[in-house]
């Protein structure tokens, strides 16, 4: 076949879809019999190859929540469609997060798991009405079942339980509570604070969290949930969630870490000395082969972020259990750009690290022979201009950086895609939809669910839906969508 005939091939069945849905939405329902499958370094749907315009929507069972546990559906479905209308079909979810027996600070509220075993059944109907409303929107999920980090209980809380409910040893965390305040009551500022759980470094909380690769009553909690999750019944579909191929992945937890790093050897203090001996390793090991023993219909992801380096990446992906590699790039964590500076030598400075990193991940993963999919990154807004504002994140500061960098990594990836390269899709952190800063109010339950988690200050990544962030994200869809009809779809 000819490239023109080709072209006009596509352009009369893009007329048709538009016809067959006036108003320009389009319904693309799951097939829940679809499962996506890796093929080399790609993946692929019935339908041919397979990538992923995804967006972070860690919330997603808050929002889908009734009124009473602090949820507006409404609210879900217009963000739903707002995404769906740019393309995006992968949403990057928790499949958890845990509670505790006192109120703690600092995470997601109200939590599914309130106690070992013990779920909020209410919730868990709202994360099968996320799945149901993405479903019918043509999105897969990744499921997170687990988490590094405070925000959602995760791995600390699991710790805490087994031990008797020992003090978790917080970092500085954000707090909506703490001075500055704004006049009216519930509407933030804030500020980072330990007050009333005093202070501890990030690395004294990994080490406690860490100790779920040790801690025998934790890891069995943890697999308890899992496997609780992967043989759940979604209440709106009626399908088990390991027979829905909405769910594309299971993923061990959001960013598991070294668990005795040796110090580092790679640029930016994050490339760490090798440790053969690292407890993550069979931890990976031992969970994503429960996970495969569950759901063999589904993938598995581990949720690394890279930043441990090459031979962590190796070992972490290398296991049979593993179908793909994860990366998550975070420039300002990583002190390589900062949102006070300006000049476009900050900005150049991101968009080299991140092309560098891009392309040795695509190199590392397939020296594993897996593909590998940018499931976290994310830029702040112009916030040099924010510097003598009331708050350092409103959203009224421009986003010239951010747009550029997006570019810059979303066209990266693509183009590590559509060559050689590992890349099997992009995933912005996080999508915050209509919520801002400066319209913000608390719910009784202490959340605004921005784009940023209750750790962090809200508003400092978030994408919101009218930034040209979305378009960006909306182009990438519409290239690669091009790319894969020009090359034959079917591959
Ligand atoms: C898409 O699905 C929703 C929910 O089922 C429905 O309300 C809407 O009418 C559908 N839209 C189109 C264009 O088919
Ligand atoms: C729920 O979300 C809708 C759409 O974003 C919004 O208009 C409405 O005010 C929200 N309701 C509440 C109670 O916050
Ligand atoms: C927890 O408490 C029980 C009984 O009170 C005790 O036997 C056990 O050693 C304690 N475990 C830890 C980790 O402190
Ligand atoms: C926020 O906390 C930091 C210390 O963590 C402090 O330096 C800063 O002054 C505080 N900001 C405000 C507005 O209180
Ligand atoms: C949050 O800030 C409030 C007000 O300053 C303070 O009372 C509370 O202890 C803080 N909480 C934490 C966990 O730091
Ligand atoms: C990956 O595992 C295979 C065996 O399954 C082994 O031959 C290979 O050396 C491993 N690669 C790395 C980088 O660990
Ligand atoms: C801004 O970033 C550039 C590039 O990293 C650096 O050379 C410059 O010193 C920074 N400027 C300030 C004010 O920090
Ligand atoms: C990429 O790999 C090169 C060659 O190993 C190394 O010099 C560079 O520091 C790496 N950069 C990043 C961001 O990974
Ligand atoms: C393909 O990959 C190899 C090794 O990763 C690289 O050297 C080469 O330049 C790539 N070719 C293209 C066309 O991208």
């Amino acid at each position: 076949m000819t490239r023109t005939k080709l072209a006009l091939l596509i352009l009369a069945s893009l007329a048709l879809d538009t016809a067959a849905h006036p108003g320009g939405h389009k319904n693309h329902t799951i097939d829940p019999n679809d499962f996506v499958k890796v093929d080399g370094l790609r993946l692929k749907d019935s339908k041919g190859l397979h990538y992923l315009t995804g967006l972070n929507y860690w919330a997603c069972m808050n929002p889908a929540a009734p009124a009473s546990l602090g949820g507006n559906v409404t609210r879900l479905r217009t963000e739903l469609d707002q995404m769906a209308a740019k393309g995006v079909n992968h949403l990057r979810i928790m499949a958890s997060s845990e509670g505790a027996p006192t109120p703690q600070p600092f995470r997601m509220n109200p939590a599914l798991l309130k106690s070992p075993g013990s779920y909020n059944e209410e919730l868990f109907k709202s994360l099968d009405v996320c799945l149901a409303e993405m479903g019918k929107r043509g999105m897969r999920a990744t499921m997170t079942l687990g988490n590094q980090w405070q925000w959602s209980g995760g791995f600390a809380q699991y710790v805490s339980w087994a031990q008797n409910d020992t003090a978790i040893p917080y970092p500085e965390s954000w707090n909506m509570t703490a001075p500055p305040q704004r006049a009216i009551p519930g509407t933030g500022w804030g500020n980072y604070t330990v007050q009333g759980v005093d202070a501890h470094s990030y690395n004294e909380f990994i080490d406690y969290s860490n100790l779920i690769y040790s801690n025998a009553q934790a890891e069995q909690w943890y697999k308890d949930h899992i496997a609780t999750v992967i043989s759940r019944k979604n209440t709106v579909t009626g399908r088990l969630y390991k027979e829905d191929a909405t769910i594309m992945t299971w993923q061990l937890a959001n960013e598991p870490q070294a668990q005795k790093a040796l110090g580092y050897e790679g640029p930016y203090n994050l490339y760490l000395k090798p440790n053969p001996a690292d407890l993550l390793f069979p931890w990976v090991e031992r969970i994503s082969s429960y996970i495969r023993s569950l759901a063999p219909n589904q993938l598995i992801s581990v949720g690394l972020e890279a930043k441990q380096g090459e031979y962590y990446f190796k070992r972490v992906n290398n296991f049979s259990t593993v179908d793909y590699a994860t990366t998550h790039l975070w420039v300002q964590n990583w002190g390589v750009y900062s949102m006070k500076n300006s000049t476009n030598a900050g900005l150049k400075a991101a968009q080299d690290f991140a092309g560098a990193f891009l392309t040795n991940t695509s190199r590392w993963a397939a020296g594993v022979g897996k593909p590998v999919f940018l499931e976290e990154f994310g830029m702040a807004r112009d916030n040099w201009q924010n510097q003598d504002s009331d708050y350092p994140y409103l959203s009224s500061a421009t986003t010239t950086h951010k747009d550029a960098y997006f570019e810059t990594v979303i066209s990266t990836a693509v183009s590590l895609f559509e060559g050689n390269g590992s890349y099997i899709g992009t995933c912005p952190w996080a999508y915050g939809g209509s919520w801002r800063p400066e319209t913000q109010h608390v719910n009784e339950f202490g959340m605004v669910w921005a784009g940023d988690p209750p750790h962090e200050s809200p508003g400092w990544y978030d994408v919101y839906d009218t930034d040209e962030a979305m378009n960006i994200v909306g182009q990438q869809a519409e290239r690669v969508k091009r790319w894969i009809e020009m090359n034959g779809g079917g591959y």
